[in-house]
């Protein structure tokens, strides 16, 4: 399975290329349901709009009932909106990991080798542990995962395709000739669910933050207090990782909140995963190279505010517990048994001596990251 997988990567990789929306020029869309989202497809190329009706789809599962907007909702920066550790999707089976919250993680590099904070690291890549290289390889994994839309191959996923009635979309733009078998199908249907990732509805920059760095609002005294901390890097250092400047190899300018690099923050096992394996993160396909155990990608902290659970297991539930745990890892007795006590990062965090006050104001300013801010 596996080695196919990559094939049909590679292949796509080398013949299609996406058509994408023009971020800036969009009006901000507002919305209060998944419906309302759904509803409204202004300014979606017709690639993005086909890409969006297969990532509704929820006969698009084996049995059906499962799409990607399941566990990737509008209603939460398109992470699990039942904001539950490990989300349920075919037969209600539950895998090791939290849902992403997929806006933003379109402009993530492809995975390599960059020079990060003065070190050559692995940066970029798609899951928590990079294992797509590429964001059109991403889209392959879930529909053929038992524990997310179970299809038996991608021959199951074409013929779904064909019987769904966007499918003369997808033959009007890509011509009947293009799709010859199910592989080209599939091939192009990624590509749409791409173009949808891509497209502003997507990634919208309409925080408070945006608006703020536009100058069409001002943040309050203690928001400003709290981005001070999170950028201070002999305070917080929370701006080590989550980069409060745009980061030089992502594929946009605007600023992120993450370096796509790879640490062990030195989190305890999810109780309910006592049983399992460790979880060795980017090591799992760096043929278990021992520096990369327990490593798991930076992600954007965009919607923060929206998106709990938190960490690539989902253990913590708000974003008090997320600090507590970064500013006390070290000297609290209730995170002294990691998961990986190897590769901990001890330079950055663990003991931050932060006050009350203080990780009030950093959270205050991570409230300013979330999307749908109307200004006054
Ligand atoms: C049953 C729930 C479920 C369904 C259905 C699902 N996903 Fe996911 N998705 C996840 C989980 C869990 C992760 C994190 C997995 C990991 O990192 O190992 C994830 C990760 C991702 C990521 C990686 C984001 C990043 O920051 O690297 C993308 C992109 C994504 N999913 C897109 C999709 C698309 C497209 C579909 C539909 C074809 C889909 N997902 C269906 C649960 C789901
Ligand atoms: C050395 C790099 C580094 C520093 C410094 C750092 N983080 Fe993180 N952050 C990470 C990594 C890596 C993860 C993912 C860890 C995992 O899931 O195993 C993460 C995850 C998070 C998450 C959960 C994101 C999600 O989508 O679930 C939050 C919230 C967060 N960090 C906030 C902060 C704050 C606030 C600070 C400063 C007090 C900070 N981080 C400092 C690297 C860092």
């Amino acid at each position: 399975m596996k080695k196919a997988v990559w094939g049909m990567a590679f292949v796509l990789t080398l013949m299609v290329s996406c058509k994408t929306d023009k971020l800036e020029e969009q009006e901000p869309f507002y919305y209060s349901s998944d419906e309302e989202f759904f509803n409204n497809n202004a300014g979606l190329s017709d690639s993005a709009l086909i890409g969006k009706l297969i990532f509704f789809d929820k006969n698009l599962s084996e049995p059906a009932g499962i799409s990607c907007a399941t566990c990737h909702s509008p209603m939460s920066a398109f992470s699990d909106s039942r904001h539950t550790s490990f989300s349920a999707g075919v037969n209600g089976q539950t895998g090791t990991r939290n849902a992403s919250a997929i806006s933003y993680m379109t402009f993530a590099p492809n995975r390599r080798a960059e020079m990060v904070r003065g070190i050559w690291e692995t940066v970029g890549g798609f899951f928590w542990d990079g294992k797509a290289e590429f964001l059109n390889q991403q889209a392959l994994f879930p529909f053929v995962h038992p524990h997310e839309m179970n299809n038996p191959g991608y021959g199951a996923v074409a013929d779904k395709l064909k019987r769904a009635d966007y499918y003369p979309k997808l033959e009007k733009l890509f011509g009947k000739a293009a799709l010859a078998d199910s592989q080209t199908i599939v091939f192009y249907a990624i590509s749409c669910i791409q173009a949808f990732e891509q497209s502003h509805q997507v990634n919208p920059f309409t925080s408070k933050f945006d608006f703020y760095l536009k100058g069409k609002v001002q943040l309050t005294e203690q928001e400003k207090r709290g981005m001070a901390l999170f950028s201070d890097t002999t305070k917080a250092k929370c701006s080590l990782c989550h980069m409060t400047s745009p980061t030089p190899y992502a594929t946009t300018d605007k600023i992120l909140f993450t370096d796509y690099s790879y640490d062990n923050i030195g989190l305890p096992k999810h109780p309910d995963l006592l049983h399992m394996p460790i979880d060795s993160g980017l090591a799992i396909f760096e043929n278990k190279n021992p520096l990369e155990v327990g490593r798991f990608k930076s992600p954007t902290l965009r919607n923060i505010a929206i998106t709990a659970p938190y960490m690539h297991s989902g253990i913590f539930g708000t974003l008090e517990e997320v600090l507590e745990f970064y500013n006390e890892r070290d000297v609290n007795p209730k995170f002294a048994h990691p998961e990986v006590a190897e590769n901990i990062n001890t330079a950055d965090m663990g003991d931050l001596k932060l006050t009350e006050q203080e990780i009030k104001d950093i959270i205050a300013f991570l409230h300013t990251l979330t999307d749908g801010y109307r200004l006054p």
